[in-house]
């Protein structure tokens, strides 16, 4: 057993053992709501800070997605300032919409991805981050909070999971298709209907490793369908509270955070929570 005292890992593994290489890395940075204007509350020293944690992450992320939410009003000083926050990161950065977003706007200040479809369509795409593939899905509807998936969405991604089958695949959208017990959350979220054809979907997918979304800003997780995994992630600022059955959604400062999907060889995904800030003092080994 190696020394608890110096400063060596705990427990060094022996050559062989342990999980099998390669590994492709994605962060998952969500709901930065930046504000450049009156009454912002911090938000781009908490999406600078993240982007701070990703670029100390050794070794370096394959890719970063941003899922949703970006800016705060979608006004163009805001997007501006969100593209200035996100420069340092060396790695792809892809971008989706959330309902603080404007599709306009993302097409405008974020080009890097390859969005098809004219002015007003959809903000979607699908891509390939080395040993998996990232398909982006838009769960907005202009001028509201809640989202969708309707039956032309579906069968948009129906047409993407068709033409790679084989693929490790993560799906990423910002409305996740879960509920979380939170009344007022969920009363903006996806209406069953559209939980229940995408899980009828990937029921028949099984290359979809993962569903991961923003929204709701806390770390969630459940099954959709009882089989497909869905993540939900935390926010780079504020945190809603967990309140089942409170009117409205609450904000509180809790711990801003960040998810790495890692796909393992074989294709597994497993998702790891983040804290933007590590605490002080070493932890005891598990
Ligand atoms: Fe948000
Ligand atoms: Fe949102």
């Amino acid at each position: 057993m190696a020394s608890r005292t110096g400063p060596g890992p705990f427990y060094p593994i022996r050559r062989g053992a342990g999980s099998v290489a390669p590994l492709t890395v994605i962060a998952q940075l969500s709901d930065p709501h930046v504000d450049v204007g009156p009454g912002d509350t911090g938000s781009s020293a908490a999406l600078a800070a993240a982007v701070g944690a990703v670029l100390r992450l050794d070794p370096a992320p394959d890719a970063v997605l941003v899922s949703g939410d970006l800016t705060n009003r979608s006004d163009a000083r805001s997007y501006e300032r969100v593209r200035e926050l996100l420069a340092p990161l060396r790695m792809p950065v892809h971008v989706l919409p959330g309902n603080h977003d404007d599709r306009e706007a993302l097409r405008s200040w974020f080009t890097d991805d390859p969005v098809a479809g004219a002015h007003a369509a959809p903000f979607q795409y699908a891509l390939r981050c080395r040993d998996v593939r990232l398909v982006v899905c838009d769960t907005t509807v202009p001028g509201r909070d809640d989202g969708r998936l309707d039956a032309g969405s579906l069968a948009w991604l129906e047409r993407e999971l068709a033409a790679e089958p084989t693929v490790p695949t993560i799906v990423a959208m910002h409305h996740p298709p879960l509920l979380t017990g939170i009344a007022a959350m969920d009363a903006i979220g996806l209406p069953e209907a559209d939980r229940a054809g995408l899980a009828d979907l990937l029921g028949r997918c099984p290359q979809v490793r993962r569903v991961v979304a923003g929204h709701v800003h806390r770390a969630c997780f459940a099954l959709l369908g009882g089989a497909c995994a869905v993540f939900a992630c935390p926010s780079t600022h504020l945190q809603v509270r967990w309140d089942p059955s409170g009117r409205a959604i609450a904000l509180e400062p809790a711990p801003p955070s960040y998810a790495l999907h890692t796909v393992l060889a074989g294709g597994d995904v497993v998702t790891l929570v983040q804290p933007v800030r590590s605490g002080a003092g070493r932890p005891a080994p598990a």
